[in-house]
């Protein structure tokens, strides 16, 4: 199905030749000023350069083509040579009817047969979460089910923190506290106990104390890591003890995760790298990618091009330890042989450009990835609290996801019941499906590459441009629809069939409405390309705000017209789902009652 502004460009495109123009002149954008119009066309200006003649010649020659075409009840030419459309009402209605019984509302939705590897969530394993691993996991989520809505093949891969210092600083604090352990027992050959030796609890503990201990103690942080080295090269007792570190964090992360309504193909980390690390090293030296600088490898990946300075990507260091870069090219290795994606969207803070333009180019360099793989790196800004610092909880702690989560669920609670009455036990429920879309609209509202302020009372405000906002406006929406059923029958309908029932749009709200959905598909479409789930936002908000200029103005329950009473169920029930599609791709769910 075409976009409603591809139509437009068709009939200026036939208008423009016909007169003797170009059709490149016959752009169509939506008006800047849509006071004065709907949609216009400025090519008249460009084309006057060409056929050196005044462009509001130009504009009335082509006007007077486009008189006889029935999509529009207002073309004119304006000075200097502007072309200002608006379209008929009769042709808002075909486009909007032919949208509703379009399965994916005008946007494409042929299937391209091609992969994308998405990398996201990221969380480290045995380390607190960090609020980046929060906005990770709620925008991978986004883009995975945008990039699935577009036709898409996804693999979701949560790419775990799990081969780092991290585990060496816990094993050495371990040694600290329980040397007696058999973990630590060079000569012991028996098998290693089932039951880990520490809980959830003691393992948050470890790791904080470990890691401020090397900070202070240059001794044990250089045995710990040693140890990351010995783990690394297959120490046994080590190994064992990372299974139990992996049994338990994986564990908890999972239930961390499945509260986010975040979800992934694939549960890997850094760890299932290892299989690939030598001989990629191997095979980077023989073919002189790499070579040895201050004792470590490196591998150079600067261009004439570069403005600024991009150094030496280090894939591994001195003492012989995998770091980032390794395990994230031995990675790809495996991915490429998994997946063969044509595309790679990895996401975390932007602090980390300089890793991903490094790996990007040691990847195309040495052939990891083919050169005409996509290679994106979606970084995005910091969560800050209303300090301007990076967000802690009310207690100054690092990010503990229950915390925050219940925090936002608290306020919307607070919130219902102040303006419903309503049951403890449901307004829980309901708290907890909309704290989630407060939080998680309240972040990909904004541009994913800037800071923003978590709020949690303008988050969960029912008032704006929040996610309660737009859930709300959904659940208006369906009670409409139940009541309607109720007083005119029960007459369940898919939507295509309600949409047999629509009549041309008219009053003003009304048109608005139907002009705004009819942008869905270039909008998820530049969500798409751009990587933007802010823009989802933004159109949401949109129509939320036109359709309840539209609920206002209009009596649509008691419109006495059948016919009219059923086009406005036509156009509301597409408003529903098309708003409930965009949510489902943010990763939001919406509630019956609030
Ligand atoms: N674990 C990393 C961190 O906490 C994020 C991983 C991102 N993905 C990747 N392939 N490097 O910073």
């Amino acid at each position: 199905m075409k976009k409603i502004i591809d139509l437009l460009s068709d009939e200026l495109k036939s208008a423009f030749t016909e007169c003797g123009y170009d059709e490149k002149y016959a752009k169509v954008v939506v008006s800047n000023r849509p006071d004065l119009c709907q949609y216009q066309c400025n090519g008249c200006m460009a084309a006057a350069k060409e056929y050196k003649k005044a462009p509001a010649v130009i504009a009335g020659e082509v006007v007077a083509k486009l008189a006889g075409s029935t999509a529009f009840s207002k073309v004119e030419a304006v000075n200097p040579g502007f072309i200002n459309m608006n379209l008929s009402a009769k042709f808002i209605a075909a486009y909007v009817k032919e949208m509703g019984k379009h399965e994916k509302f005008g946007c494409d939705e042929s299937r391209k047969n091609k992969t994308i590897m998405l990398d996201y969530g990221g969380a480290n394993v045995a380390k607190p979460l960090h609020v980046g691993h929060l906005r990770s996991a709620i925008i991978g989520e986004s883009i995975k089910r945008i990039c699935r809505y577009c036709g898409y093949d996804t693999v979701g891969d949560v790419h775990l923190g799990d081969w780092g210092l991290q585990m060496g600083l816990i094993i050495m604090e371990l040694k600290n506290r329980k040397p007696e352990l058999p973990y630590f027992d060079d000569s012991y050959t028996g098998e290693y106990p089932a039951e880990p030796p520490f809980t959830l609890s003691e393992l948050e503990d470890i790791y904080p104390c470990a890691s401020k201990k090397s900070k202070e103690d240059e001794e044990f942080a250089k045995a710990a890591h040693e140890a990351t080295v010995m783990l690394q090269n297959g120490h046994r007792g080590y190994n064992a003890i990372w299974k139990h570190i992996m049994n338990i964090s994986l564990a908890d992360l999972k239930r961390n995760y499945d509260n986010l309504n975040v979800s992934f193909d694939v549960w890997k980390g850094e760890s299932d790298a290892k299989p690939y690390i030598e001989d990629m090293i191997n095979d980077f030296v023989s073919r002189g990618y790499a070579y040895e600088s201050q004792g470590a490898l490196v591998v150079d990946v600067a261009l004439d091009s570069d403005k600024k300075e991009i150094p030496p990507c280090i894939v591994r260091k001195s003492d012989g330890a995998a770091i980032y870069a390794t395990t994230d090219l031995a990675t790809m290795i495996e991915r490429q042989k998994l997946y063969h994606p044509f595309k790679y969207i990895y996401m975390t803070d932007k602090r980390q450009e300089m890793h991903f333009t490094q790996i990007f180019r040691v990847a195309k360099k040495t052939g990891i990835v083919p050169e005409d793989t996509e290679m994106d790196f979606l970084g995005f800004g910091t969560m800050n609290g209303k300090d301007g610092k990076p967000f802690k909880t009310r207690n100054g702690d690092m990010l503990r996801l229950e915390y925050l989560i219940k925090d936002v669920e608290d306020a919307v609670y607070s919130k219902i019941k102040e303006n419903r009455d309503m049951e403890d036990a449901e307004a829980r429920e309901i708290a907890k499906v909309v704290g989630l879309a407060a939080i998680k609209y309240g972040d990909l509202s904004n541009q994913a590459v800037k800071d923003y302020i978590f709020d949690i009372d303008r988050f969960s405000s029912f008032e704006g441009d929040t996610g309660p906002y737009v859930l709300y406006t959904i659940v208006r929406i369906k009670s409409i629809m139940k009541k309607y059923e109720q007083t005119y029958g029960n007459d369940v309908k898919t939507l295509s069939d309600r949409m047999a029932d629509f009549l041309a749009p008219e009053g003003a709200s009304e048109t608005d409405l139907c002009l705004l959905l009819a942008k869905f598909s270039e909008v998820i479409e530049s969500a798409y390309a751009e990587l933007a789930p802010h823009k989802i936002c933004k159109f949401i908000y949109d129509v939320a705000n036109v359709f309840n200029g539209f609920y206002h103005d209009t009596k649509i329950l008691t419109e006495e017209n059948e016919a009219k009473r059923r086009s406005y169920i036509a156009l509301i029930s597409l408003t529903k789902s098309v708003l409930e599609t965009c949510i489902d791709l943010l990763g939001i769910k919406a509630p019956e009652r609030m």
